[in-house]
């Protein structure tokens, strides 16, 4: 029998493995669905998928672009999740006890496997997170998407950018160390001075008098039990707010006609058409979320809604455009953090000793703006007082501007662009010349006669009349509501970093100013 010729039959090696690993019931009993690759499939995938279904089908092209959200948002969540990781894993080997805290720390960085690398992301995460909410904050603001019905997720922000804070600051005890006592305690000394409650208060953080055990054991449940928690719950309200609220408000694009009178009590339209409004699944409408379109005050022209057609077409499946997106911040923000954590170790100076105070004891830099307004005024008033009014200024925001033209547009108008930037330069002269005055001259030298002047009348005169003199400076503009609050809200910015940059850079022994090249060692606020 002759040799039979047989045609050569090229083996798909990696389509068998592909077919063997995934063409079985337990692989189809985890992952129920074939990769999507049609456009019905990948719309069908979103609401099928646990870890997919908070997204709608699909998503305007307007609030994806980078130059609208620049990630922020999204940074935040991974910086989150990148800390809770990273701290689960510190927790193996960090015991929250006076003695031994510190040693645990140090074991970590010296002799752990990838324990410092670790211990750095954590730490840079903290400030990067702090950070990052700041900034994702003042996104939210300029680009108007506080407005309604995206209210009270702004006031669920605020209450995120707190925990944030209050998250960091917790942690920042734990390595027990001479950095990290004295800023807990010059931190807490601040809320004692609340009128009435302040040393309740102190005692309440701290569990004691002074910082020690009971603070080390308290700071450590806060931090690693319940902040978290609050935050996990927190954010996963927020995105719920973000879907029910018809997305990002630059989904809702209003044709320009509309925008003079786009008032309270009109409705923004939803921003994704095919995510049917709620009540088509027999839940009840979110206010504002609805489809309807801006009802125009009696006797106004119909409002041309040509722009809202058009914006509405452009919408982009979730799957591939958001997730891509999506991942690629996941991985930008990892790849940031880790090179960052190699090139800078977190710091960890001498173990705590009460006995020693550090010359310049500094609150952590998020604070230090605080500590930096403590020294120009009395301290209930820049401890207690300030930051309480503009936390509830903030949460209160929303409800002050309630023209809902312009959101989801940076600035919305050229006039907002200009009335901000006279804002930054007039606040940051004045804050500038304010912090030298004190400084060299001294308002307690000129007026230190009673105590109340140098303390209150003058601070909060100075505070209100250079308040008074911006509006009066805007008036010839004509400025809107919004613009107005524009004006404050970057005033506020600007006077709480150049604070934290003067308490963290400038400020050297005795809290004196300095060069930032003469700062003793240990100096600086982080
Ligand atoms: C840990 C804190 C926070 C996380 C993880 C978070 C996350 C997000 C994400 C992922 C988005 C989608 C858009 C984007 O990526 O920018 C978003 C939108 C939004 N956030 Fe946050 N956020 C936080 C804190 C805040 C703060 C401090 C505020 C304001 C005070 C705020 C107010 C809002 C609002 C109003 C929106 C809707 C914006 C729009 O419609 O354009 N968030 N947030």
């Amino acid at each position: 029998m002759g040799l039979r010729e047989v045609e050569w039959q090229p083996i798909d090696l990696p389509t068998r493995l592909v077919a063997l690993i995934t063409n079985n019931r337990v692989w189809r009993s985890v992952f129920r669905f074939a990769y999507p690759s049609s456009d019905k499939t990948r719309a069908l995938i979103i609401p099928a998928v646990f870890f997919l279904h908070i997204h709608p089908l699909k998503v305007s092209a307007r609030s994806i672009r980078l130059t609208y959200t620049w990630g922020l948002g999204l940074f935040l969540f991974f910086l989150f999740g990148i800390e809770t990781v990273t701290g689960i894993l510190l927790a193996f080997v960090y015991v929250p006890d006076v003695g031994r805290a510190y040693q645990d720390v140090e074991t970590m960085s010296t002799t752990v496997a990838f324990g410092a690398l670790l211990r750095n992301i954590h730490r840079w995460g903290a400030h990067l997170m702090v950070l990052a909410v700041f900034l994702h904050m003042m996104r939210v603001f300029y680009t108007g998407a506080y407005k309604r019905p995206r209210e009270f997720n702004w006031v669920i922000g605020v209450m995120l950018l707190l925990l944030t804070l209050a998250l960091s600051f917790t942690g920042y005890l734990l390595p027990w160390d001479q950095l990290s006592f004295w800023a807990i305690t010059v931190s807490t000394n601040l809320a004692g001075y609340a009128p009435f409650i302040g040393e309740s208060l102190r005692v309440l953080i701290l569990g004691a008098k002074e910082v020690g055990q009971e603070a080390l054991i308290r700071f450590y449940v806060l931090h690693v039990m319940l902040l978290p928690l609050l935050m996990s719950v927190l954010i996963g309200f927020h995105f719920w707010r973000i879907r029910k609220d018809g997305g990002l408000a630059a989904s809702n694009p209003l044709p320009r006609g509309a925008q003079a009178v786009r008032r309270e009590g009109a409705e923004a339209p939803a921003a994704e058409e095919d995510d049917p409004p709620e009540s088509a699944e027999g839940t009840l409408p979110m206010p504002g979320a609805g489809a309807r379109q801006p009802e125009a005050p009696a006797g106004a022209r119909a409002v041309p809604t040509a722009r809202v057609a058009v914006a509405r077409k452009q919408t982009l499946s979730t799957w591939p455009n958001l997730l891509i997106l999506e991942i690629i911040a996941g991985l930008f923000i990892t790849a940031v953090l880790v090179l960052m954590s190699m090139a800078v170790d977190a710091p960890l100076r001498d173990l705590a000793n009460p006995d020693v105070t550090e010359n310049p004891a500094k609150a952590p830099w998020y604070f230090v703006n605080l500590q930096e307004l403590l020294l120009h005024m009395d301290a209930a008033l820049a401890g207690v007082w300030i930051p309480a009014l503009l936390v509830l200024a903030l949460m209160a925001l929303p409800y002050v501007d309630r023209d809902l033209s312009h959101a989801g547009e940076w600035f919305g108008t050229r006039k907002a662009l200009i009335i901000t930037i006279w804002s930054a330069v007039y606040t940051a002269v004045w804050t500038t010349a304010l912090i030298v005055f004190d400084e060299k001259v001294g308002v307690r030298s000129i007026i230190g006669d009673p105590a109340i002047m140098p303390n209150w009348v003058i601070p909060v005169g100075v505070m209100v009349g250079l308040s008074a003199i911006l509006y009066v400076s805007i008036l010839p503009l004509r400025p809107s509501r919004r613009e107005v609050l524009m004006a404050y809200f970057t005033a506020f910015i600007v006077v709480y970093a150049q604070l934290t940059l003067v308490g963290s850079f400038f400020r050297g022994i005795g809290m004196h100013l300095v060069e930032p090249w003469n700062l003793p060692p240990g100096g600086l606020s982080f």
